[in-house]
């Protein structure tokens, strides 16, 4: 088992959006998690990548955790545990969030090289070796601007992948993209996870989720 979330609550104001919730991602598994507008999934990807915190229950990669369940509730670890949890936790953003003034190569290596993850001259090899795989290596040197929706999805999975994670969570991933990208995406995401890496996706495209997502969760389950 790659991540591990058990009885996982959350309240905002008091109000439960998630509650008593535990699942798991294993190794090349695609949980894809849908339901309606307003039912926590943003809040439980946000929770899972530590850009919120829980209110009880206990989440971990492997045996790093990110906060166990004491009788405080959710107590998260030190900062240096949260550190290593976070280097096997990756996260592709809705609207890719790409630093628009670097070019493609340096939005690929900015967060490795200031984590110290190899050599320019090695992580300018991967960058290269990732967009190859993707098709779109003949843009490294554009800046996003010149790049289509498909083209950005792409590099914002790229960079994500620059980091080996052991997880890698996309929020909305086909919501800009016609039917085609989607699909391309998708195949994209099914090698990621034969290559062995934990994939979770939220979305509200249904279809896109029956057809590449290897579990189904709905976000019913999270108020029971
Ligand atoms: N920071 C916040 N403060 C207060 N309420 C919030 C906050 N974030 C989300 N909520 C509420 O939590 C519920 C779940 O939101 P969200 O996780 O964004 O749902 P989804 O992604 O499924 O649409 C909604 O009722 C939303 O208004
Ligand atoms: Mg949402």
């Amino acid at each position: 088992m790659l991540l591990e979330a058990k009885n996982i609550s959350k309240k905002y104001n008091n109000q439960p959006v998630i509650s008593d919730f535990s699942f798991t991602i294993d190794s090349g598994d695609i949980v894809v998690l849908t339901g309606r507008s307003g039912t926590g999934k943003t809040t439980l990807m946000r929770i899972l990548n530590n850009l919120e915190t829980a209110d009880s229950g206990s989440l971990k990669i492997e045996d790093t955790p990110l906060f166990e369940q004491t009788e405080r509730g959710a107590t998260y670890v030190s900062r240096k545990e949260r550190k290593a949890y976070q280097s096997k936790m990756g996260m592709v953003f809705q609207d890719y969030a790409l630093f628009p003034n670097f070019t493609i190569r340096e939005n690929l290596l900015e967060a490795p090289l200031s984590q110290k993850l190899g050599t320019r001259e090695e992580l300018n090899a991967k960058a290269e070796e990732l967009l190859t795989d993707m098709g779109i290596v003949d843009q490294l040197d554009k800046m996003p601007s010149q790049l289509s929706g498909g083209q950005k999805q792409r590099v914002a999975i790229a960079r994500a992948m620059m980091l080996s994670p052991k997880v890698l969570c996309f929020d909305e991933p086909t919501s800009a993209l016609d039917r085609e990208s989607a699909d391309s995406i998708g195949k994209l995401i099914q090698g990621i996870a034969q290559n062995g890496t934990g994939i979770l996706i939220v979305t509200h495209d249904t279809p896109f989720g029956e057809k590449y997502g290897t579990r189904l969760i709905s976000s019913s389950e999270f108020i029971k």
